[in-house]
């Protein structure tokens, strides 16, 4: 008897939890019979359908989808439970009777009571907000797929690890893939290190290690593909944290036409620079031979034309006077013209250069430029000769000319102090004036070829010309040249 009371007990207790679970339940509980129809529903299943128990109970369950989806679903319930074939667990996207959208989950359980027929179970979870999110989600992830690899640039992401030094690839886009020949399989499975050009491997270092302490670093670098074959590349790598591992995305741009037009620029630049000091030698050659021959040519014949002149005046009787006075002003204009020849000539090529070398060359110009402008000209020069080849002397002579010519022309100062010196094999010449003095663009300017033209010749030479201006204080231009030939 005992035992009998107390299985009373437990089913009534058992019941009593039933129905305090189906009262408390967050989920949707729902039973219906074999044909459909709705025998119990909790309130958490009302509120996700939003109708009334009353609404609902002795009704077939479709009544809670809208009218269009109603009799499909109810006859596919039903065949289902003939067949033994009601699905446990699944979701779904339902249209409710109101219009309303909404993605449900469903746990069931196919109960067959003898006597009582089938009945069916479900548990039900509205999961529209999950289901949304996670349409966005793999909207989103499929975006980031599609951008990751229809980049035109090779995508690398790679996780750093103590252990490894150069972490592992998670993941390379297709681009990645065709540009270094590798399957994606392949890829991830190699080291980082594997796709760098051996020589490059202390580049990528030292960015790696830029990186950990900037986040975003650009660098250049070659790759190595998997046929060898070598690709220049600029890097953009920045560090971030992925499952709280520190991660690198690495986006290569393959440089290999720009290396290749700059390498183009690079070899006209210079055979460009060639043509013009070869066009600048010419030129000075031609000079010098034209300077030459004005001067034997021209000279001797003047000097012959004043010794007959000399001679025919000796030869003239007292009363000729007026034919004396003739000849003393053709013979003046013979020593004019001799003068003007001399001049022509150091115009063309300073006959000293040659003869007695740079230094009195630079102090004869510029006593002729004090001579001719009213600018004084103050000297440091050195004590000793310097032995410079035709080419350097010439080169810095030129230079030292244009930069007297843009003091005249431009700077308004009525002093110039010129200095030269040696440090350390590198011949100094410093042309200081106390005018206006330049502006910063004006040295920079493209159109001005006197500034550009001095910069040319010096770096010829593997020297360089800086020129500076203080505004209202005056310009400096500094001429290095190297005095070994290397
Ligand atoms: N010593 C100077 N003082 C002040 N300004 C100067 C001085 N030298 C040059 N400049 C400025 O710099 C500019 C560029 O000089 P640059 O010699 O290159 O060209 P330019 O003298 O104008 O023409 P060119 O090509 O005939 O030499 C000048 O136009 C002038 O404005
Ligand atoms: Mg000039």
């Amino acid at each position: 008897m005992n035992t009998n009371h107390q299985l009373q007990e437990t089913l009534s207790k058992s019941e009593i939890l039933f129905s305090k679970l189906w009262g408390i339940s967050v989920d949707g509980m729902r039973l219906t019979d074999g044909n459909g129809t709705i025998v119990m529903v909790n309130d958490a299943y009302c509120r996700i359908v939003e109708l009334d128990k009353e609404e609902l109970l002795n009704r077939p369950f479709t009544v809670v989808y809208h009218q269009s989806e109603q009799k499909r679903v109810l006859e596919t319930y039903r065949r289902d439970v003939i067949n033994n074939e009601i699905k446990t667990h699944f979701e779904r996207e339902n249209t409710l009777w109101n219009e309303k959208k909404r993605w449900l989950e469903f746990s069931n359980t196919f109960l067959d009571l003898t006597g009582e027929g089938k009945y069916t179970l479900s548990i039900i979870k509205d999961i529209t907000e999950r289901k949304k999110a996670e349409l966005e989600l793999a909207d989103s992830a499929q975006k980031y797929r599609m951008l990751f690899n229809n980049a035109n640039d090779a995508v690398f992401v790679t996780q750093l690890s103590k252990l490894k030094l150069y972490g592992d690839f998670i993941e390379v886009n297709e681009v990645a893939c065709k540009k270094l020949g590798y399957t994606k399989d392949e890829f991830l499975k190699l080291s980082p290190s594997a796709i760098i050009s051996p020589k490059f491997i202390d580049e990528f270092n030292k960015q790696t290690e830029r990186l950990l302490t900037n986040s975003h670093v650009i660098y250049e670098l070659v790759h190595k593909a998997k046929d060898s074959k070598h690709i220049p590349v600029e890097i953009s790598s920045h560090l971030f944290t992925y499952e709280g591992k520190p991660t690198v995305l690495s986006i290569a741009r393959d440089i290999t036409e720009r290396k290749r037009v700059e390498e183009k620029l690079r070899k006209t630049g210079l055979r460009l620079r060639n043509l013009a000091s070869h066009l600048q030698t010419i030129r000075e050659e031609e000079r010098t031979a034209i300077a030459r021959e004005i001067h034997d040519e021209l000279g001797q014949v003047l000097t012959v034309l004043k010794i007959q002149i000399t001679l025919l005046s000796n030869k003239l009787r007292d009363d000729q006077q007026e034919l004396k006075d003739k000849i003393i002003s053709i013979s003046n204009m013979i020593d004019d013209t001799v003068e003007k020849v001399q001049r022509i000539t150091a115009k063309l090529r300073p006959y000293i250069l040659d003869e007695l070398g740079l230094i009195p060359a630079i102090e004869w110009q510029a006593q002729e430029f004090q001579s001719v402008t009213g600018i004084k000209c103050s000297f440091t020069l050195p004590n000793f000769e310097l032995f410079l080849d035709s080419e350097k002397s010439t080169a810095i002579f030129r230079i030292f000319q244009e930069a007297l010519t843009n003091i005249a022309r431009h700077s308004k100062a009525k002093l110039i102090s010129i200095s030269i010196h040696l440090k350390a094999e590198t011949l100094m010449l410093i042309v200081k004036d106390n005018g206006i003095g330049i502006a910063q663009e004006q040295t920079k300017d493209f159109k001005s070829l006197g500034i550009i033209g001095m910069k040319e010749r010096a770096l010829i030479l593997g020297g360089e010309v800086t020129v500076e201006g203080i505004p209202g204080k005056g310009t400096e231009v500094r001429v290095e040249i190297p005095l070994n030939n290397n």
